[in-house]
């Protein structure tokens, strides 16, 4: 599996000043008696990661859910319980549509009461389970957005099938929804207690919806522990995911770059984007400090934003994941009834024309536009791939927190936007 990291930029992007403080940071971040180990789960993998008789006991699940034609499986879950499972069932499948394939329904995830009534009104008339997936137990949105749905599940079926069609994903520690789990007999599957939410898609937390669509989670699971060894020296030049921390940190700290757009050219990455924004999001906007993580997908993009980004203010910089191999291709025919340049494209495949677009699109942005680029190859949109770029992406980021000198595993805002709410509700506690 090879992951490539390239930088375009004529700035001067010093970082062997650097190495010390890598070293002080990859021991931070590995080291057993890190003062960050109760939040440093997601990196002991797969050993504390991946409960691997769970994964078992999901598939046996799973099994019956689809021998009793249930198909639809709504997962119910907010920011890091939801964005994960949602990037890697896109990344890894593709959009569709599909004639017949397993369907996951992801609710809980917003306070919209016209996406909640639209999404049940389909449901009406089909089998479904549910997922809930919430570490605190507490979030509001999946929260209200359960207790909705699983009265309407009950109204559907009964109480006595209702209940063995709830999953509850949450801490066994403690909080409500384990309480209403335990009470009323809901399977279990645990979030471990040392993994937050945003660093919990190699975990539990997303397994169950992946294994529900037929997804091979041990092929994820390979992919990350091979990157887990490949990432794990702390030589920058060798550790392209610190590489990739150090300069988009020297870009912000040495040229005043406060602002990342994450680039795909594949519309089934837009999910990937939008966890990687919360992954980076979560964990360096603090303290007035960090980048602000942006996305777009190309080409489709560079007819809305492509202009802002060529010739518009100057306050960010581009990270572009180019997946080198696609899942599918088509070759371009000629039409004989038709007097078109796109005649000339005959014999290509639609992958190629892409690339090129990616190859121009590049050049023109770092070149004229003088945007500072870093390039990702990855060879494919396998759940290989998929586990790879997570973990990558994961231990960039951890890295790329400590460089910018904040705790990238702490959320302190979004837990003042719960309390507020929760004040607002008229709840005390
Ligand atoms: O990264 C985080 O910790 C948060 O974004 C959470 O994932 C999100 O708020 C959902 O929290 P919970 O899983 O407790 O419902």
């Amino acid at each position: 599996m090879s992951l490539n990291l390239e930088i375009k930029t004529k700035l001067k992007l010093n970082y062997q000043d650097f190495e010390e403080k890598i070293t002080e940071f990859h021991d931070r971040i590995n080291n057993k008696n890190s003062p960050d180990i109760n939040y440093l789960g997601w990196n002991q993998f797969p050993d504390i990661a991946i409960n691997f008789s769970e994964i078992e006991k999901m598939k046996n699940i799973v099994e019956n859910l689809h021998k009793n034609s249930i198909n639809i499986l709504v997962v119910i879950g907010i920011g890091g319980s939801y964005l994960g499972a949602k990037a890697a069932i896109d990344f890894i499948l593709g959009l569709g549509p599909f004639k017949k394939r397993p369907e996951v329904i992801f609710l809980g995830n917003s306070l919209s009461s016209t996406d909640l009534h639209q999404k049940i009104d389909y449901l009406k008339t089909k089998n479904f389970a549910i997922n809930v997936i919430s570490k605190s137990g507490s979030t509001i949105e999946p929260a209200l957005t359960f207790q909705i749905l699983y009265q309407f599940l009950v109204n559907q079926i009964g109480e006595k099938q209702a209940k063995t069609r709830v999953f509850v994903t949450t801490s066994i520690k403690s909080g409500e929804l384990l309480e209403i789990a335990k009470a009323n007999s809901f399977e279990i599957f645990e979030v471990i207690e040392s993994i937050g939410g945003r660093f919990s898609v190699l975990s539990s937390v997303s397994f169950f919806p992946l294994i529900f669509v037929n997804i091979n989670v041990h092929e994820i699971i390979q992919g990350a522990k091979d990157a887990h060894t490949k990432y794990s020296t702390s030589s920058i030049s060798e550790n392209y995911a610190y590489k990739y921390a150090l300069f988009r940190f020297l870009l912000y700290k040495k040229f005043n770059y406060k602002m990342e757009i994450l680039i795909a050219y594949e519309p089934f990455m837009l999910y990937f984007n939008e966890w990687w924004k919360q992954l980076f999001g979560e964990s360096e906007g603090k303290n007035l400090k960090g980048i602000f993580p942006t996305s777009a997908i190309f080409t489709t993009d560079l007819h809305s934003l492509g202009q802002f980004i060529q010739e518009g203010s100057k306050n960010f910089f581009q990270t572009v994941i180019y997946i080198e191999k696609p899942k599918f291709d088509l070759e371009i025919k000629k039409v004989v009834q038709f007097d078109s340049k796109i005649n000339t494209l005959s014999g290509k495949t639609v992958s190629k024309i892409n690339y090129q677009a990616f190859l121009a699109t590049t050049l023109a942005h770092s070149k004229e536009g003088n945007n500072p680029n870093l390039l990702l190859q990855i060879k494919d949109s396998s759940a290989k791939s998929f586990g790879h770029l997570v973990m990558f992406f994961e231990k960039a980021c951890a890295m790329s927190a400590y460089l910018l000198g904040v705790n990238p595993f702490d959320q302190p805002g979004v837990e003042s936007y719960k309390k507020e709410l929760k004040k607002n509700l008229g709840w005390n506690n």
